[in-house]
């Protein structure tokens, strides 16, 4: 069987931290493995959308930025097809038919739907006015329609975050059904995790759970070397290290999950003289050396944030520098979603034709049902 990967974002806003170590630092390590016979990225316009409606434009103006991301991270369009979820319009028939495989108490149990209302405020009594406005249908039934996404293009393999597993059990749970009721047609795809804990889900510089725009507390890709240094220095530490003397916690302390996401050997020698101050100088080898001072007391929040922000600026930078060249040309990057989109159409019909062959529901294909030649 062919190996596939299928993964998206919703084009909400530009990518940050949180999605680079959450997912797209390793669709590039995947690009790169040579192991996969194809590799969708769909940037998820409609999915964006479904909560989205009266702000079209904001989606669309987030599609390049997510695209230049994207390309600035090093995903490669000659190894790589990057589509846009709403001109692939196979994907909105195959929503159609699977929600009639889906129940609304199902969707109702979805543990990221459930969250996701509580989280946009979506009210559960809608009372006809805009300020008590309950869930959008097409919001509530977004996982019918990534299941559509990931199923189009028969992946075998969606690299996400874990806040994704409950989108992927649902969609798991479509190709069953579907496959029982018409006949084996679908492809039940893996998921495959971020490998480090720090990077199943990054903290917002502010210490909460995650990232989110509309908490402010992110660090984008495109951010500047000034702008990284700014968040970094005035990053949520651990309120009990007060004076550098004290015993500091790593645990919870969202400067050290940065670390742990993104601190390499190498950091030490390019980085170490972050360490070296008027009042105290350490020489550190490991990031359990930095830890082991950090938790006897001693080491400042300062020289360990300055550490971080060093390394964040030094995994940025090609980014940026790539950015840059990129958005002197937009039309040519329109051109590699246009490329990216047309062979999607491609794989998606040709899914498309399965499934209504396998639900005996292309009348005019198939001569045993209609006696047409
Ligand atoms: N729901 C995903 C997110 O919010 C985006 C997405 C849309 C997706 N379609 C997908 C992810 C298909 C994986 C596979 O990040």
């Amino acid at each position: 069987m062919e190996k596939i990967i299928l993964t998206g974002d919703r084009p909400t806003g530009r990518l940050h931290l949180g999605h680079y170590v959450g997912s797209l630092r390793r669709r590039v390590e995947l690009q790169n493995s040579g192991e996969f016979d194809k590799i969708f990225i769909m940037i998820a316009d409609a999915q964006a959308l479904t909560d989205n409606a009266d702000n079209p434009e904001k989606v669309r103006q987030n599609i390049i930025q997510v695209a230049l991301d994207y390309l600035s991270a090093g995903l490669d369009p000659s190894k790589v097809n990057i589509c846009i979820q709403s001109l692939i319009p196979q994907l909105t028939e195959l929503t159609f038919y699977y929600m009639n495989l889906v129940t609304v108490q199902r969707l109702q149990r979805n543990p990221t739907v459930k969250q996701e209302i509580k989280l946009r405020g979506f009210s559960e009594t809608d009372d006809g006015s805009d300020n008590k406005a309950g869930t959008p249908v097409g919001f509530f039934c977004y996982p019918i329609s990534q299941a559509a996404d990931i199923t189009a293009f028969k992946a075998t393999t969606v690299p996400v975050g874990e806040d994704q597993e409950p989108m992927l059990e649902q969609c798991r749970e479509i190709v069953r059904k579907f496959n029982s009721v018409y006949g084996p047609t679908l492809v039940e795809p893996d998921i495959l995790l971020p490998d480090n804990a720090a990077c199943m889900r990054l903290p917002g510089t502010d210490g909460k759970a995650k990232m989110s725009k509309s908490l402010g507390n992110c660090i984008y890709l495109s951010d500047s070397e000034e702008e990284v240094t700014r968040k970094v220095k005035g990053m949520f530490t651990d309120p009990g290290h007060l004076q550098v003397c004290d015993p500091g916690k790593v645990e919870g302390n969202p400067v050290f999950t940065y670390l742990d996401a993104f601190c390499k050997p190498g950091h030490f020698d390019k980085f170490g003289s972050c360490f070296v101050g008027k009042k105290s100088s350490f020489e550190f080898h490991s990031l359990d050396e930095v830890k082991a001072q950090y938790r006897a007391g001693g080491l400042g929040d300062m020289m360990i944030k300055n550490f971080l922000a060093a390394i964040l600026n030094d995994t940025l930078e090609p980014m940026r520098q790539r950015r840059a060249e990129l958005e002197k040309d937009l039309p040519a990057v329109w051109g590699i979603l246009r490329k990216g989109t047309e062979e999607a159409v491609k794989v998606a019909s040709a899914t498309l034709a399965d499934v209504r062959k396998s639900m005996r529901i292309d009348y005019f294909n198939d001569s045993e049902l209609t006696g047409l030649k």
